[in-house]
């Protein structure tokens, strides 16, 4: 049987890039609209005054005031072992990883534990307004499986995977090269396509894991190509110098994961700062994406992501926090730094960009934009509310504003998990400041 309901409020999604397209190829938005979902999937959208008189009686609408309505946020990369870790601090990348990180992941060997923090991990998420991210467990499948069950319990759409990394870590956050393959295949053959899961083949990044794991890590991506691939790539500049050494033979950090069959479509990298134009070039043309973290970036003095040069040479980037050397997990203050990092290079990150970096941008890195990131009719209807009375100040601000780009511009830089007034996952309210915030 049909189960029809509609919301009604401000209404944008986006189509396309409008860092590229024009405003009216790449985004729909309505003052006045209406959402309908049927089943959990987007039935319509469309002005009010039209789909008001179209809906069929019994159909439960909502009306939201001074709101806006979105699909879900889409984080690209997230750590859920680091949630307890978040704010940890630590001079650089590498100094971080050893004295706070590896110590933290190391406990996740422990089912109970890893329960106990996914569960927390994936109400933050929602919480936030994140309906699909990309998630790193530890070395431990326990983790994993952790991340997967309290998923699967909200039926979230969700990208996960262990870490491989086998050598220049601790004892208790190594694997093998055998064990990371084995442990992986076995993962993949449970979760992948379980459901709305997806797995993510993960080797942590290039300076842990020997030749052995990255090759062993490429064969598994080639034989199964619709798997996701997820690492890190050129984050801070002791860790290039790092793998230029560990890999004597390769042209650059990106040629490392060339050369092992790691760069291809569904594979996404975070950070990419220390890239030159043959590695943007080459990424772009591979289909890999990379996930832009600006709150982890400043947090541990990595760096500026250039966006001109990425757009440039054609290299999709969207949205991740970082979790735990990212600072939020809102997707709004992410995009509020990531801002602030294209003011520091001259560079202008335009408001309405930045919401489909948050949007549609994933759903595209992650090749699910058939289902996810967009209010395309038939789409999966995971979207959120966005209050725009979320408090005082920002009511008052949204007051003044005049268009839709100054809105999100006050959102983005004065908004976190305040605004996310309810989020719904198939449609239905899971989390939010309108039903107690958390699932
Ligand atoms: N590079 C390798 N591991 C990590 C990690 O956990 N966080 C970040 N930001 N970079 C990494
Ligand atoms: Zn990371």
């Amino acid at each position: 049987m049909s189960q029809l309901s509609a919301h009604r409020g401000a209404v944008l999604h986006f189509l396309a890039d409008p860092g590229i397209h024009s405003n009216s190829e790449a985004y729909e938005y309505h003052d006045d609209g209406v959402l309908v979902i049927d089943n959990g999937r987007v039935a319509a959208l469309g002005p009010a005054e039209h789909l008001l008189r179209q809906l069929p009686p019994g159909c439960a609408l909502t009306e939201h005031r001074h709101a806006l309505i979105m699909p879900g946020f889409i984080d690209t990369h997230i750590h859920m072992p680091q949630t307890d870790m978040i704010a940890a601090g630590g001079s650089n990348l590498l100094d971080w990883l050893e004295r706070y990180t590896f110590p933290a992941e190391s406990r996740f060997d422990d089912a109970d534990h890893a329960r106990a923090v996914a569960d927390f991990f994936i109400a933050e998420l929602l919480a936030n307004g994140t309906t699909t991210a990309q998630v790193l467990g530890s070395v431990h499948a326990a983790s994993v499986e952790a991340v997967f069950a309290a998923a699967e319990k909200l039926n979230l759409r969700l990208i996960a995977g262990k870490t491989l990394m086998d050598r220049n870590c601790p004892a208790a956050v190594r694997d093998t090269a055998a064990s990371g393959e084995r442990d992986s295949r076995a993962l993949i053959e449970r979760w992948h396509g379980r459901g709305r899961l997806h797995y993510a083949i993960t080797p942590r990044f290039a300076p842990t894991s020997t030749d052995e794991q990255l090759a062993s890590a490429g064969r598994l991506a080639a034989e199964y190509p619709d798997v996701h691939v997820h690492s890190h790539v050129a984050e801070n500049p002791a860790e290039v110098a790092w793998v230029r050494e560990l890999f004597p033979w390769s042209r650059s950090y990106v040629d490392v994961y060339d050369h092992y069959g790691l760069l291809r479509e569904r594979a996404i990298y975070a950070h990419g700062i220390y890239l030159d134009d043959p590695d943007r070039q080459r990424m772009a043309e591979s289909g890999a994406w990379i996930a832009h973290a600006p709150t982890s970036n400043l947090y541990l003095g990595s760096g500026l992501f250039d966006f001109a040069a990425a757009d440039a040479a054609g290299l999709g980037y969207a949205l991740a926090t970082d979790v735990g050397g990212g600072t939020s997990f809102s997707l709004l203050r992410t995009l509020g730094e990531a801002y602030k990092v294209a003011q520091l290079q001259g560079q202008r990150l335009a408001p309405l960009r930045a919401f489909y970096l948050a949007t549609l941008a994933g759903a595209r890195a992650l090749h699910l934009d058939d289902r996810i990131g967009s209010f395309r009719v038939g789409n999966e209807a995971d979207f959120i509310v966005l209050d725009l009375a979320a408090t005082p100040l920002i009511a008052r601000r949204c007051a003044i504003a005049q268009t839709l780009a100054e809105r999100l511009l006050i959102l983005m830089t004065l908004g976190d998990d305040r605004c996310i007034r309810a989020t719904h996952v198939l449609g239905r309210a899971v989390a939010g400041t309108a039903i107690g915030r958390r699932p």
